[in-house]
């Protein structure tokens, strides 16, 4: 149908943006509300002791997480980012060690590598599950690789048939970065639960949230032991209790309020439903996008759960006869933000281009990943839940609108 187009001055299809994704229900302000009467709003102590291990309310989500995903440790954190810092600790990766990370995940998926002193080494990723590529890793891996740090991106599930493979015929640990997955599968089980230890997300944008919080899992008592020890200010433990032939510990105050812990309980109940809901605004969508030639919509392994966090699309510059930039800058116009190739290569960013260290951090070295931030990637936060089948229509009513008017601006 023939429109002027919003970003020629054109009506748009969205008079005001949509409102945020919010989905604290009543169960969430109840717990709050009896936490804020009765205190205490954290119960950590960085002492030997009892409360060295925080309150009820942490233990008790740490429960409900070992529970729903029938792992034997978890560990609260106050972030994902302090998480994985707690991960390099608890796995003893420090000076001199290599730890192999992609590109493409938000920053803290690579720096908390060198938040111990330890050298983040960058592989590239694939273009269908945007995740790391195993060949590449491969080609990365030193007598220095201590570990691999696999991000599910997007809630995709990573290539593990093959990650899992040259972790074990190389000795190296994995850790799981499942900030953006929870609930998601492969082949049957749960990510986050298939490298040594997995990591989880609370922040304000992810699927389960608590303001901010993180968790680890493991099912290494050692591991989950040391993490605990970085999270209160370890150094108060010394002597036998703790296992340290993977060196001492430094802690910090990595520490989950009782108000986060009350929060991300009724959450942790309700992910199962919210997953569920993204699910099928993701199939109403997909249906919609799936005879426009010059999008490739989302990949999903076989015998696998992705669970979008973001809906990922890439384009076919040739084929959909506009470049993914300008359609994104249009779509915009229209009121629906999509992105501009998520993250910039993660070694492109100052603090390793200011390296002081012996490793290649130069452009070119990852260059599917550079392709897909440059010029092919996009996704839409279109199916978040609470977002409804009306928003998916009016989206989808905005980019055929700039498609069929795309000659306006070309
Ligand atoms: C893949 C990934 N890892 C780690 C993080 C850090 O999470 P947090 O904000 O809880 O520290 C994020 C947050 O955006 C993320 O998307």
């Amino acid at each position: 149908m023939k429109y002027k187009l919003a970003i020629k001055g054109g009506k748009p299809i969205l008079k005001k943006p949509l409102p945020n994704v919010y989905n604290i229900g009543d169960k969430e302000i109840k717990a709050v509300n009896n936490l804020l009467k009765r205190g205490p709003l954290s119960d950590f102590v960085g002492a030997k002791g009892d409360y060295f291990l925080g309150g009820k309310n942490v233990k008790r989500l740490e429960s409900l997480f070992c529970k729903k995903f029938k792992i034997k440790h978890a560990v609260s954190f106050n972030s994902a980012t302090t998480a994985l810092h707690g991960a390099i600790v608890a796995l003893g990766i420090g000076p001199g060690d290599e730890v192999i990370v992609t590109p493409y995940s938000m920053s803290a998926s690579a720096t908390c590598v060198l938040m111990n002193g330890a050298i983040p080494v960058f592989a590239d990723i694939n273009d269908k599950n945007f995740c790391l590529d195993p060949k590449s890793i491969k080609e990365k891996i030193t007598s220095r690789t201590k570990a691999i740090m696999v991000v599910n991106l997007f809630g995709c599930p990573a290539d593990f048939d093959e990650i899992l493979k040259i972790a074990k015929e190389n000795n190296l640990k994995i850790i799981e970065d499942n900030a953006q997955a929870p609930g998601a599968k492969y082949k049957g089980r749960y990510t986050g639960t298939i490298g040594d230890i997995g990591i989880f997300s609370f922040n304000v944008h992810k699927v389960i949230q608590s303001g901010e919080g993180g968790v680890l899992i493991t099912n290494n008592k050692n591991y989950a032991f040391r993490a605990q020890l970085c999270r209160n200010h370890g150094e108060v433990y010394s002597g036998q209790e703790v296992d340290y032939s993977a060196g001492s510990i430094i802690g910090s105050n990595y520490r989950m309020t009782e108000i986060e812990a009350v929060i991300a309980y009724e959450q942790l109940l309700k992910l199962d439903f919210l997953n569920k809901k993204r699910l099928e605004l993701v199939k109403y969508l997909t249906d919609k996008l799936k005879n426009i030639n010059g999008l490739e919509l989302p990949f999903v392994t076989k015998n696998s759960k992705h669970v979008f966090y973001v809906y990922p699309i890439k384009i076919n510059e040739k084929k959909l006869g506009i470049s993914r930039d300008l359609l994104v800058k249009a779509m915009e116009a229209e009121g629906f933000p999509m992105s501009l190739g998520y993250t910039e290569p993660l070694y492109m960013l100052k603090v390793f281009q200011d390296k002081k260290i012996s490793v290649d951090y130069s452009k070119g070295i990852c260059p599917v990943c550079e392709r897909m931030y440059e010029k092919e990637f996009t996704f839409t936060t279109v199916c978040q839940y609470s977002r409804t089948k009306k928003d998916i229509d009016l989206f989808v009513k905005a980019l055929r609108k700039v498609l069929d008017n795309k000659l306006e601006i070309l």
